[in-house]
C-alpha cells in the first residue's frame, strides 16, 4: 500500500497525539504493553500476499481475541483515550506512534516516525505471530515472511528489555531484566549469563544465544549499547512500516 499524502493539519494532530501518548505512557507506566501492541499489529505482515501489518486491524475483536494478543485490550483502550482527543489520526498510525513513544520515554533510541498508514477492518488469520516455545528456525520462518532479516530478529528481540510475561496471558511468568521500565541493552547481557538470577528467558530468547548466526549479534549488543540502539531504531522503523511506503 502506498502511504497517502498527509496534510499539515494531520501532521499537527500527530504531534498532539505524540504529546498525549508521552503523558499517558509516563503516568500509567504502560510503555511495555504499548510497545507490544505496536509489534503485534505490525508483526502479522505477510510480504507475499501483502496482508496484515501495521494497519490498526488489531483493534478488531476477532484479532484481539487471537491467543497471542491476550492482554492487549488494555493497550487498545489506552490508545482509545488518545484517539478521542485526536480523532483524525488513524489507528494504524496511533499504535505505531505509541510504540515509538514507549521506547523513547523509557530511555531508548529515537525512532523516526513517518505518518500516513491506512486503517484496515480486515484481520489476518490467527497464527502469524511467533510462538515463544519454539526455536531459531521458527523465528526465521515468521520474520522472513515479514521480509525481515536475522539482524532484525535479534535487534527487535531486545524489545524484551521492557515489560514482563504474565501467566494468565501467555503461560509464561517473569521479567527479562532488573528494570522492566528502562530501555537499555540489559536483555542481551542477561541472555549471556549462565548463573540463575530469577530473570525470564523464553525458549525463543535462548534460541538467539544458541544459533551461530544470531549469536554474534547478541554478543555485539551486550557489549555495545550504542550499536544496539542504532540497529534497534532501524529495525523498529522497518517493522513499523511493513507494507507501507511513506510519502
Ligand atoms: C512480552 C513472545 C518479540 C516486545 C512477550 C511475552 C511473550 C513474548 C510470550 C509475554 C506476554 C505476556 O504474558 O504478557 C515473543 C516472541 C517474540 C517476541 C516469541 C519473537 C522474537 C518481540 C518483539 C517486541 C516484543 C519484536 C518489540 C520490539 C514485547 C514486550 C513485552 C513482550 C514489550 C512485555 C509486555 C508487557 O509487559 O505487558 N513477548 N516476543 N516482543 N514482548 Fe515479545
Amino acid at each position: 500500500m502506498a502511504g497517502p499524502k498527509v496534510d499539515a493539519a494531520y501532521l499537527k494532530e500527530i504531534e498532539r497525539a505524540r504529546r498525549s501518548l508521552r503523558a499517558l505512557i509516563s503516568s500509567r507506566q504502560c510503555a511495555p504493553i504499548m510497545l507490544r501492541l505496536a509489534w503485534h499489529d505490525a508483526g502479522t505482515y505477510d510480504a507475499e500476499t501483502r496482508t496484515g501489518g501495521p494497519n490498526g486491524s488489531i483493534r478488531n475483536d476477532f484479532e484481539l481475541k487471537h491467543s497471542a494478543n491476550n492482554g492487549l485490550k488494555i493497550a487498545v483502550d489506552f490508545c482509545e483515550e488518545v484517539k478521542r482527543s485526536c480523532p483524525k489520526i488513524t489507528y494504524a498510525d496511533l499504535y505505531q506512534l505509541a510504540g515509538v513513544v514507549a521506547v523513547e520515554v523509557t530511555g531508548g533510541p529515537t525512532i523516526d516516525f513517518d505518518p500516513g498508514r491506512k486503517d484496515s477492518s480486515e484481520s489476518p488469520p490467527e497464527g502469524r505471530l511467533p510462538d515463544a516455545s519454539k526455536g531459531a528456525s521458527h523465528l526465521r520462518e515468521v520474520f522472513y515472511r515479514m521480509g525481515l532479516s536475522d539482524k532484525d530478529i535479534v535487534a527487535l528481540s531486545g524489545g524484551h528489555t521492557l515489560g514482563r510475561a504474565h501467566k494468565d496471558r501467555s503461560g509464561f511468568e517473569g521479567q527479562w531484566t532488573k528494570d522492566p521500565l528502562k530501555f537499555d541493552n540489559s536483555y542481551f547481557k542477561v541472555l549471556l549469563k549462565t548463573e540463575s538470577d530469577g530473570l525470564l528467558r523464553l525458549p525463543s530468547d535462548l534460541a538467539l544465544v544458541g544459533d551461530p548466526k544470531f549469536h554474534p549479534y547478541v554478543e555485539l549488543y551486550a557489549t555495545n549499547e550504542e550499536v544496539f540502539f542504532k540497529d534497534y531504531a532501524e529495525s523498529h522503523k522497518k517493522l513499523s512500516e511493513l507494507g507501507f511506503t511513506p510519502r
